[in-house]
């Protein structure tokens, strides 16, 4: 067997040309390194007018030039904000030497725009129209389906234009949104169309939340939850600490739990080794592969956030039963979820498909599926240690369900 080249082989110019005596098939490594950093920044009044944050960050490369940009504001968003947009034309004529507003699109809030082509298209003919080019920006204003929407339609108009997020609910400011990943879903799979691709920054307004209803604003929690219990067991004891704190809405509890929780999600992208998900492990999805699969059984009557929450109480039973995880932490943090507000059951999860398996089996597929390789799913060891798992036992799932079927009708 014949030895291919090194990888760092540099490519050789002088192989000789076709047509003398080379072998017919000759092998080079094609080899470069690409660095991403993109500023994360959290504030407040972002379009008051004296406010340079977004203007410093859209400067921050060629702070001489002036730079176009597009925006995109969530409808949901913009019901609220009713002035919204005169301020940020306002705040674009203050900041005229380095900003020129060249359009600003309404679209459609929540899943729908994930869900239904003509928004991504809707999004690509705007660009088109404003002649966006890769020197511009696109910048989206939103919750995560808006970004992710958004997102997408700047990673892949002109294969890539810059693009700034501005998230504007609790889950997209402390997950979502200081992320790498966008996707729209697709014949019913969640997710299933989308990219890799680092924003150029990420400005999280905490003023945004102050509008945001209940429900969306305790549904973003579940994230902090999440990643509290596989990672940072001082973190879960906080949030315990704080739970009243945090569904009455006490702004510096509130702006702790979305800061460090971002934080957190940005620490696993840069350090976990591998942030474009190129192996078969999901480490930030504990809880995920139920939940995406229970948004779309429940046809997204339970928003992300509500299913995640679901999906944790589910898993960190089923690392109870499979006897990873100490008896009495299942019943800990599901008391910690309910006190937080959320429910933890759903009908939807007791339904079955016509060969009578319980129908959210169906999301370990789906979750493996989306990266390929071998099943991974992220169970608990102990509150704050996550330890990945490649097998699960689709009878400790029935019984974490009863579990939670049990506590439901119990409450
Ligand atoms: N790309 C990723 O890495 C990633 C990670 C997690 C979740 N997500 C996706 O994010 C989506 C969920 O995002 P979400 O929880 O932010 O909800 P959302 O985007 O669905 O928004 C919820 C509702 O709130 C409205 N809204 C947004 N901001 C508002 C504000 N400040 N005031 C009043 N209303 C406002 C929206 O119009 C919508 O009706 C899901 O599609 C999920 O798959 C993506
Ligand atoms: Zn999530």
């Amino acid at each position: 067997m014949s030895e291919l080249p090194r990888e760092d082989t540099p490519v050789n110019l002088d192989s000789p040309m076709p047509g003398d005596s080379t072998p017919l098939s000759q092998l080079h490594w094609q080899r470069f390194h690409v660095s991403y950093a993109y500023p994360v920044a959290f504030s407040r009044g972002v379009f008051e007018p004296a406010n340079p944050i977004l203007a410093d960050l859209i400067a921050r490369v060629e702070p001489d030039k002036r730079h176009r940009c597009l925006f995109f504001i969530d409808d949901g968003l913009m019901r609220v904000r009713v002035h919204l947009v005169s301020q940020i034309e306002r705040w674009c004529s203050q900041h005229a030497d380095r900003v020129e507003l060249v359009g600003h699109f309404r679209v459609a809030g929540g899943e729908a725009i994930k869900t239904h082509s003509v928004h991504l298209e809707a999004i690509h003919d705007a660009i088109m129209e404003c002649r966006i080019d890769r020197h511009s920006y696109v910048i989206g204003i939103g919750g995560g389906a808006v970004l992710d929407t958004v997102g997408l339609g700047a990673a892949t108009a002109h294969r890539g234009v810059r693009h700034i997020r501005m998230p504007t609910t609790v889950l997209s400011q402390n997950d979502s949104g200081v992320g790498v990943k966008n996707a729209v879903n697709f014949k019913g799979v969640k997710n299933f169309v989308g990219t890799f691709a680092p924003p150029w920054a990420v400005v999280n307004d905490f003023d945004f939340l102050d509008h945001l209803p209940q429900r969306e604003r305790i549904a973003g929690i579940a994230e902090a939850v999440k990643v509290a219990l596989i990672r940072d067991r001082p973190f879960f004891e906080w949030i315990e600490a704080n739970a009243e704190a945090l569904t009455e809405f006490k702004r510096s509890a509130e702006e702790h739990m979305i800061t460090h929780c971002a934080k957190l999600h940005m620490n696993q992208i840069a350090l976990g080794g591998d942030p474009f998900e190129r192996g078969s492990a999901r480490p930030l999805d504990f809880g995920h592969w139920s939940a995406h699969k229970l948004e779309t059984l429940s046809d997204h009557e339970v928003n992300h956030g509500e299913a995640v929450a679901i999906g944790i109480a589910l898993d960190t039973r089923y690392s109870v039963l499979s006897g990873r995880l100490r008896q009495g932490e299942d019943e800990r943090v599901a008391a910690l979820l309910e006190r937080l507000g959320f429910r933890l059951y759903h009908p939807a999860l007791a339904r079955r498909d016509s060969a009578g398996r319980l129908a959210i089996l169906a999301g370990l597929d789906e979750f493996r599926e989306h990266l390929g390789g071998e099943l991974t799913v992220t169970l608990l060891s102990e509150p704050g240690t996550g330890v990945e798992v490649h097998r699960i036992d689709p009878g400790l799932v029935g019984g974490a369900l009863e579990w939670l079927a049990l506590r439901e009708a119990n409450s």
